[in-house]
């Protein structure tokens, strides 16, 4: 069944770049001319997707705006025959179809997506992309995972590898690879120490996930801090015996959730950009003197 719908959540507080995101969502700070949430939808509707439902919260209002029309500034454009800006801010109101949905606690990224099932048909698998991590890459990361669900026709998990000393941060997997770049999954740790970790293959937030898993997420209690998480589910699936499917993508991935990861995300960005591109390269290069 082909993936149509892709749930974002964005509800998070961003504390890791407070005070820039005291008054406006950390997905929209800005990499160069477009903000981080506008490249994830981007890579989302070059993989084929056609819907696009946000998981938002208070304070969030800005990522409705940047994808809506905004009519009064069009008809300034318009009048100042600013040709190239109103076509792109028009293209951006019309990359997809948008939905959005509130999660009015924060309890965990399992409950978001459950937030957004009434957008989501019960036999229809859906691609899920955290609002922070931009790859790049000709062939976007979502339809390579995509690619890997068409073949095997069960969930599908974005993996990069990282150094071993790194993988506390984040989900962990165990399992055999099956070709170049594809793993059938059988152990998900979720932020496990290093001498836990089964791999140093480590999830990013990108997935493909089916509605076997969706049902079980819904069926799945919140963990002791009260949070219900992805991983959960995934765990509870891999305890039925069942395997789930990684992706090691090709493509520069840039965490835009951490500052060192933001800025390096504006650097390489910066540099591949059309209109700045050469001349900050050569600044980068003075600096170096
Ligand atoms: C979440 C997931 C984790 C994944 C990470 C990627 O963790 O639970 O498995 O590796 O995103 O960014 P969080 O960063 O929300 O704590």
């Amino acid at each position: 069944m082909k993936i149509r719908k892709a749930i974002i959540p964005v509800a998070g507080m961003g504390t890791r770049f407070l005070p820039a995101t005291k008054a406006q969502p950390k997905e929209m700070l800005t990499v160069v001319d477009k903000p981080v949430i506008q490249y994830i939808v981007e890579e989302a509707v070059a993989s084929g997707i056609e819907e696009i439902i946000f998981v938002t919260a208070i304070g969030k209002r800005a990522i409705e705006d940047h994808f809506d029309r905004n009519f009064e500034l069009e008809y300034r454009l318009e009048q100042k025959k600013k040709e190239k800006e109103l076509s792109e801010i028009k293209r951006v109101g019309k990359l997809a179809k948008f939905a959005f949905v509130r999660q009015n606690k924060p309890l965990g990224d399992g409950h978001a997506v459950l937030c957004a099932l009434p957008f989501v048909e019960k036999h229809e698998p859906v691609a899920i992309l955290f609002g922070d991590d931009i790859i790049d890459n000709k062939v976007p990361a979502l339809k390579q995972l995509m690619d890997v669900y068409d073949k095997y026709g069960d969930s599908v998990i974005a993996l990069e590898e990282v150094p071993k000393k790194n993988v506390s941060r984040y989900g962990v997997i165990g399992g055999k690879k099956i070709d170049a770049k594809t793993w059938e999954i059988n152990q998900f740790k979720e932020k496990p120490t290093v001498a836990e970790a089964p791999s140093n293959l480590i999830v990013i937030g990108q997935y493909i996930i089916t509605p076997e898993i969706m049902n079980l997420l819904a069926k799945t209690k919140p963990g002791k801090d009260g949070e219900l998480r992805l991983a959960d589910a995934f765990n509870a699936y891999l305890a039925t015996g069942r395997v789930l499917y990684g992706c090691k993508f090709e493509g520069k991935h840039y965490d835009c959730g951490n500052k060192l990861g933001f800025l390096k995300a504006q650097v390489e960005l910066g540099l591949k950009h059309p209109e700045i591109g050469k001349d900050l390269k050569k600044y980068l290069k003075n600096l170096e003197k």
